[in-house]
């Protein structure tokens, strides 16, 4: 019943969405990593429920180090942050009738009663605030070694951000079939359609697509340990996600004509001429950038009735389900997918280089 991954960098998570607060233990981690605090807000509120598309739960992200950082540094020990919870309404839950698609069901089975159920307990989304704040402690070390992570929404419903068959009478016919959206001009057709199912108390999914540039070739490790293993184990631990695919989409369609990347040389150094492998062969970075697609599915509570049954009396029955959530989780996603990224990226630059790998100055 572990909750932790990472091989010469340990994280783990704790904590409940109506506890006390969530966290993150990171161990293992560099030695003189300068720590940006403002840098770590800055990232929670990327995360943050903001906008009107998002749910009317306020969580201030108010962070403690607790451990780990002396004057401004990592120390290389133990790194822990915590962030309290503040704004939770515990009885928006009912114990006994799981959410459809939530993990109330399975969390009952697994533990047979004594979880936290309120507001999805250990579950919940909320924790992902813990893998943001921890992403935040290395993404300026990476980004110092000229590593540069990024995530963008692609797709959010049905719309697809630059598909091909996008044109605009296609997307016209789309957004009205499925959304009945009928202004031709707008240009924010992503935002209105999480709006148009927050109106109608729904919830959509969404693709995000992430870039990780400027990794040396020869991280990760050959068959179960391989960089798409290890970043796939990874984002498949946040909630919601469904699916990891690496490198060109529909590969397994073109042919090896197609498909393969062409070596080259470029400024004195090896490059493949396309990117269709997405980084990765063999399981090892090619210096190429690694690049992924995260499917997002949509968010399982949503204010309408559904079928259910009553864990206890085995009788099945009816939810409306009451509490503040997200019509589309995807954009929050975004920032989580990054920092844990970044996490992955630090462990095995460390398992490769050591455990001054991310040390921005040595003092002795
Ligand atoms: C940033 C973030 C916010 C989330 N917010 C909600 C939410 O408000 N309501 C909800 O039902 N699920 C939310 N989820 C998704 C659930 O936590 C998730 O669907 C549930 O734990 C079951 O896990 P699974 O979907 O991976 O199977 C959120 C997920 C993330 C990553």
């Amino acid at each position: 019943m572990k909750n932790s991954f990472g091989n010469a960098i340990n994280i783990s998570l704790f904590g409940e969405s109506h506890g006390a607060g969530v966290g993150v233990l990171i161990d293992g981690i560099s030695p003189g990593i300068k720590v940006d605090e403002d840098f770590i807000a800055h990232q929670l509120t990327l995360r943050r429920p903001s906008e009107s598309i998002s749910t009317s739960r306020r969580e201030p992200d108010e962070y403690v180090i607790q451990s780990g950082v002396y004057n401004g540094y990592t120390t290389g020990a133990p790194l822990c942050i915590f962030i309290p919870n503040t704004d939770t309404r515990s009885r928006d839950y009912t114990p006994d009738l799981p959410r459809p698609s939530h993990a109330d069901f399975t969390a009952r089975e697994k533990y047979h009663g004594f979880e936290d159920y309120r507001g999805g307990g250990h579950f919940s989304g909320r924790l992902t605030a813990a893998l943001v704040a921890a992403g935040a402690i290395v993404i300026p070390a990476l980004r110092e070694k000229g590593i540069y992570i990024g995530t963008y929404i692609k797709e959010i419903g049905q719309i697809i951000l630059g598909a091909e068959d996008h044109t605009a009478e296609n997307l016209l016919a789309i957004a009205e079939s499925k959304y009945g959206l009928t202004d031709p001009h707008s240009i924010d057709w992503m935002h209105q359609v999480i709006e148009h199912a927050r109106e109608r108390t729904d919830s959509v999914g969404g693709v995000l697509e992430t870039a990780i540039v400027g990794l040396p070739a020869g991280l990760g490790e050959p068959w179960f340990d391989g960089v798409e293993s290890q970043i796939a184990r990874a984002v498949f631990g946040i909630p919601a996600v469904k699916s990891v695919a690496f490198g060109a989409e529909r590969i397994n369609v073109m042919r090896g004509s197609e498909a393969n990347d062409e070596f080259a040389i470029k400024d004195g150094k090896i490059v493949t001429e396309t990117n269709h492998s997405g980084g990765v062969q063999g399981g090892i970075t090619n210096g190429m950038p690694v690049v992924f697609r995260t499917a997002i599915k949509p968010t399982p509570s949503i204010a309408r009735y559904q079928k259910t049954v009553n864990m206890a009396t085995l009788e099945e029955t009816e939810l409306n389900i009451k509490g503040r959530h997200d019509p589309c989780i995807v954009p929050r996603a975004r920032i989580v997918v990054d920092s844990v990224a970044a996490l992955v990226v630090a462990d095995m630059l460390t398992v490769r280089y050591g455990s001054d790998a991310l040390s921005e100055k040595t003092k002795k």
